[in-house]
């Protein structure tokens, strides 16, 4: 059995990584510090499975890093582990240049030490591989322009959050061109899906129209995301460790390019139909949207051309933005404890009210 090494196993898409990678046949090890956004609760039911193991550990770590690596041999590395709220890398960029760029720095270091420490094992060597999980927001903004974001456009990061991703992939191909680690990495669009933490627009949503709360949109909601279900993005990065090309970068979108209010909206309307017992007072739960102040350096459109993974890794998404969504909000209804617990705290991390 072949050991991967899943960073932030314990956030959104790592949870997700976790449990495809177990039913792929991978042992896992899940390095997680466990910020507020770690939830082991998104990890109950394979908790006890003998496969899988959990590190909590700081990625920033060098000597926790280097015996990570010393400990369990990996086979390969998905690494996920990183702060990645834009709103909070604005009121507190710190926690973001040390999780995300020296992080990753030093488990590239961690990685290339252990590569030569057994660098007589020839065949493990070659077919490890470490994918690094990057974010489209580092290509910046599209503006109303009617292109998307490849493989081939340049770098131009607008908030501390994507600065940071965007030196982190810069980081991991420099140790690929100069010390020939066999990296890849994949810049996503937006995914949502089941265990996603309620800070972000659709759990949000849903969490705040389910507590009969206003749902905050920011400046008039003509943000446009690319919008992907987590488990095809995951899919997705298996394909891309266990076939893609070593050096190469892949783009991952979902064909679901979306207005921010209308993605409230569809929310709102399949909560009219899925929780028709609405909080008091309210009839329709687009009666508590609110335009709210625009966030600063807010980019207008996000949308990924993903012709080169489908094309050569025979990648597509199985969900449509509707589907996927269906399942998100029947996910949030049947795992009212998972939130609720956030909401009031008694998971790990901090408090975190339902008013914006
Ligand atoms: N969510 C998205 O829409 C999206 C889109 C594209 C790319 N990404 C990227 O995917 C990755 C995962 O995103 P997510 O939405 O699942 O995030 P998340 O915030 O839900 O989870 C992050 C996880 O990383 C852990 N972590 C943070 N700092 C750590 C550190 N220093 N050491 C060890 N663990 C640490 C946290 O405890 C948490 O479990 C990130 O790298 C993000 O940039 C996310």
């Amino acid at each position: 059995m072949k050991t991967l090494f899943i960073t932030g196993g314990a956030g959104f898409i790592g949870s997700e990584a976790v449990h495809q990678a177990l039913e792929r046949g991978w042992r896992v090890v899940n390095i997680d510090k466990l910020t507020y956004s770690g939830n082991l609760a998104s990890l109950e039911d394979i908790a006890d499975n003998p496969h899988y193991s959990l590190l909590q550990a700081d990625i920033a770590d060098p000597s926790a890093m280097q015996a990570a690596f010393a400990t369990h041999k990996p086979d390969s590395v998905l690494h996920l582990a990183a702060e990645t709220h834009v709103d909070r890398s604005i009121d507190s960029p710190a926690p973001f240049i040390k999780s995300n760029i020296v992080g990753t720095f030093v488990l590239l270091e961690a990685c290339r030490n252990f590569l030569k420490s057994i660098k007589a094992e020839e065949e493990k060597v070659k077919n490890f591989r470490f994918v690094h999980i990057s974010t489209d927001e580092v290509f910046g903004d599209l503006a109303t322009s009617s292109g998307r974001f490849s493989e081939k456009t340049p770098y131009a990061p607008s908030s501390p959050y994507s600065a940071s991703k965007a030196s982190s992939d810069h980081l991991v191909r420099a140790w690929h061109r100069t010390y020939g680690l066999p990296t890849m990495i994949t810049n996503c669009s937006n995914n949502y899906g089941p265990r996603q933490f309620p800070e972000k627009l659709i759990p949000l949503t849903l969490i705040h129209a389910l507590s009969g709360e206003t749902l905050p949109v920011y400046g008039q909601g003509q943000q446009i995301r690319d919008w992907l279900y987590v488990g095809d993005h995951v899919r997705a990065l298996f394909l891309v460790l266990e076939r893609g090309r070593i050096g190469e970068t892949y783009t991952i979108g979902g064909f679901g390019e979306k207005r921010n209010i209308d993605v409230v909206r569809t929310l709102c309307e399949l909560l009219n139909t899925l929780s028709p017992q609405k909080p008091q007072g309210v009839s329709d739960y687009k009666d508590l949207i609110r335009f709210v102040t625009d966030r600063p350096g807010h980019d207008v459109r996000y949308a990924i051309d993903p012709t080169k993974i489908c094309e050569e890794l025979g990648w597509k998404p199985l969900e449509n933005f509707d589907s996927g969504l269906r399942k998100t909000v029947e996910w949030y209804l049947n795992h009212e404890q998972w939130w609720r617990s956030i909401l009031d705290g008694t998971y790990h991390g901090e408090r975190l009210g339902t008013s914006v």
